[in-house]
């Protein structure tokens, strides 16, 4: 059977939701788009995340017979995060890996994942991001974000660096913490009396390394790639909250796929973000492990939701007002 060969330009000409494709068609034979997805992280490529969306392209190949693969745009090459999310809404990309920090900026409810001290440990972040209650969340996103979000997986839990020791809970206050952009992640430090400075994740180990900052929130998997402690030493494993993904595709560009290609992406993305979670929880502890042979780092252990006085309360009093789902996570959490 001959194959033929429709460019980029003639596939725009068949409408918008084609967009960026490449169409084979083969004489006699129903047509079958071909494409490569355009896939944009902020994280660097030793990141879990990255390789995870570099094996997606063998997976979502092999399910599409070879018509589909996926080229990753790594370390926010596209822009940060809420580049990314506004050029899902346009078409203008694909698909995104995104924290669940950044779609707190459009779609409140997701908020509630950010939760303080929602789930003790790692393994409680994965039962959350796998419950219905989580996937319900995922509902409004279409409406919120212009984009579908596939599935969740996430980058462990997260800890604070500082450049200074600390003593209590008041020696936060008047820190400069660097903080995801994120209003849920905004109050938590504004709640404690920090100054809190959203900053994407690719200007941090810089803003450190100045002395822009004296503080920031973070996961041990970035912390090892970016080897923050150099220039802040001091790590409080507080577990305070669990940082989650979302692998969103651009709604123009879902619409645009069939039944069965929808099925197939679904499929294959949900097989990552799985996969993801999984290597997460495995390797949480080796990686702490890691943590205290860093050279250098001082690491205080075992920092509960006490050392915080009454954040959980205060937070819950603001977030519970904008989102039901603190409550619905709360007490889904109770039952685990
Ligand atoms: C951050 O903004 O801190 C972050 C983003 C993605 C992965 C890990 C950390």
């Amino acid at each position: 059977m001959k194959n033929f060969k429709l460019s980029v330009a003639s596939a725009a000409a068949l409408g918008a939701a084609l967009f960026g494709a490449t169409i084979l068609g083969s004489v006699g034979e129903a047509q079958a788009q071909a494409r490569e997805f355009r896939l944009g992280v902020i994280t660097p490529p030793a990141h879990v995340w990255n390789q995870e969306a570099a094996a997606l392209s063998e997976t979502l190949s092999r399910l599409s017979d070879g018509r589909f693969s996926v080229v990753v745009f790594p370390s926010g090459q596209l822009g940060n995060e809420s580049a990314m999310l506004q050029q899902l809404q346009t078409g203008a990309l694909d698909m995104a890996w995104l924290t669940t920090a950044e779609v707190t900026t459009r779609a409140p409810d997701i908020a509630a994942l950010h939760a303080p001290f929602l789930v003790e440990d790692i393994a409680g972040a994965a039962q959350v991001l796998r419950s219905d209650v989580a996937r319900e969340m995922l509902e409004t996103l279409p409406a919120r974000t212009g984009a579908v979000g596939v599935c969740y997986a996430m980058t462990g839990m997260r800890q604070l660096l500082t450049r200074a020791p600390i003593e209590n809970v008041s020696s936060l206050r008047g820190m400069r913490f660097r903080i995801t952009p994120a209003p849920p992640i905004r109050d938590f430090f504004e709640l404690l009396g920090a100054a809190p400075a959203p900053m994407a994740l690719t200007q941090v180990y810089d803003a450190l390394a100045n002395a822009q900052i004296d503080a920031i929130d973070m996961d041990y998997e970035s912390i090892i790639n970016f080897r923050y402690y150099e220039h802040a030493p001091n790590m409080m494993v507080t577990n305070h909250h669990m940082f989650g993904m979302i692998a969103l595709v651009s709604g123009r560009v879902w619409a645009g796929l069939s039944a069965d290609d929808q099925a197939i992406l679904r499929e294959a993305v949900q097989t990552h973000c799985d996969a993801t979670i999984d290597r997460f929880v495995a390797e949480e502890d080796d990686k702490l492990a890691r943590l205290r042979e860093a050279p250098g780092i001082r690491i205080v252990e075992g920092l509960g939701a006490e050392f915080f006085g009454d954040i959980v309360a205060r937070w819950d009093a603001v977030w519970g007002e904008r989102t039901p789902y603190v409550a619905k996570l709360r007490e889904l959490v109770d039952g685990f």
